[in-house]
């Protein structure tokens, strides 16, 4: 058993945990949403900011709620890659004075793949290989996982991210942030046939559309005509039948996607994650094509979908149960793929071959 003491400031939630494995002994999330809503999205220096505040205090209680001492933590996680790059900072400075201070192996840890590690952690006999939709705010991936590690982005967004695009058409429509549970509130008095939307399809040089790629961007626009054209004609905008059209053409995109992928590439199992995972339309319109398919499709509790240091937790455990573990000069950094996530390892065969040196 594995256990490991995680942090995840990358964007705007301070969240630290402590996981043994695949199970959760302590998750602590604290959210900045409140700092950021005045400005209708996360501003970086001020998430930054908040993280520090916050880091020390959320460390103590995830490690006081665990019920565990030091001495009970075999390494020390943190997400380094992808992010916003002063958010990451806080969270590496601290998992490197904790792995120093308390003489433990330090995990850096690829974002996304803690995303998909939080499947795990709702199905704790879940392996791979299946394919992760991945939709939150700063990703829509198709990602193929074959093993820790070992990941194939096989489609992604051209231009918009999904929940980027759910945060834009809310503040279009006057909403608050994030946007994303206020259209899916809204939608459910909506007609989502009142207003046909393009889906955003890739174009091929040859012909055709891309299968598995999407962009929000046209659809976009094309929200933003429809608002315009609306308000010229009448003072009330019908905001709940915009809502549920735009969602119903996000999840009707993404399933289309995904389902085709799955097909194609053999895959029996579908893992949802990242906070549009919470998405009613996207939920109801692909377990219904899943179903229809006789693939399994899996979305874990809202709480493990969203941004949280349980997830990083349990691809870290993994990855150190494996015997990777990341150097003292680790590095945080902006951009990442995910197919590079053994980029921040030293594996056993590398140290051995240093030491030979
Ligand atoms: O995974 P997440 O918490 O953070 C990132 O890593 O980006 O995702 C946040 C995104 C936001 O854009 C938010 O608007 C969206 O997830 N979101 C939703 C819903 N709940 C959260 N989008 C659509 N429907 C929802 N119910
Ligand atoms: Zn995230």
């Amino acid at each position: 058993m594995v256990t490991v003491l995680a942090i995840e400031t990358s964007c705007d939630e301070t969240a630290v945990a402590v996981v043994q494995d695949r199970q959760v002994c302590s998750s602590i999330v604290a959210s900045q949403v409140d700092v950021h809503q005045e400005y209708g999205g996360v501003v970086p220096e001020v998430a930054s900011r908040q993280h520090v505040a916050t880091i020390n205090q959320a460390i103590a209680q995830a490690l006081e709620v665990s019920g565990l001492d030091w001495s009970a933590i075999d390494g020390i996680a943190t997400t380094c890659a992808p992010g916003l790059i002063g958010a990451l900072l806080v969270g590496l400075t601290a998992a490197k004075t904790l792995a120093l201070a308390h003489q433990k192996p330090l995990v850096g840890v690829h974002h996304l793949e803690g995303h998909i590690y939080a499947s795990y952690l709702a199905e704790p006999n879940l392996e791979p290989p299946f394919l992760c939709l991945l939709v939150s705010g700063g990703h829509t991936s198709l990602i193929a996982v074959r093993d820790c590690g070992n990941y194939e982005i096989l489609g992604q967004t051209r231009d918009d991210a999904a929940g980027e695009a759910f945060d834009k058409v809310a503040r279009l429509l006057n909403l608050s942030y994030p946007g994303g549970p206020a259209i899916d509130r809204l939608a459910a008095q909506g007609n989502a046939q009142a207003f046909s939307l393009p889906e955003g399809n890739i174009s091929l040089p040859g012909g055709g559309s891309h299968p598995y790629d999407s962009s929000f961007s046209g659809l976009k626009t094309a929200m933003l005509r429809l608002v315009q054209k609306l308000q010229q004609d009448s003072s009330v905008l019908p905001v709940a039948d915009l809502a549920a059209s735009f969602q119903g053409t996000v999840a009707r995109s993404l399933t289309r996607r995904t389902i085709a992928c799955a097909l194609d590439y053999g895959f029996s199992t579908i893992v949802v994650g990242g906070g549009v995972a919470a998405n009613r339309a996207l939920r109801d319109q692909l377990k219904l094509a899943a179903a229809k398919q006789n693939i399994q499709v899996l979305f874990p509790p809202l709480a493990l979908c969203t941004d949280n240091a349980a997830m990083i937790g349990c691809a870290a455990a993994e990855h150190l149960s494996r015997g990777h573990t990341s150097a003292l000069t680790l590095g945080a950094r902006s951009r990442l793929g995910i197919e590079d996530v053994m980029q921040l390892y030293t594996t056993p065969k590398e140290s051995d071959k240093l030491k030979q040196l």
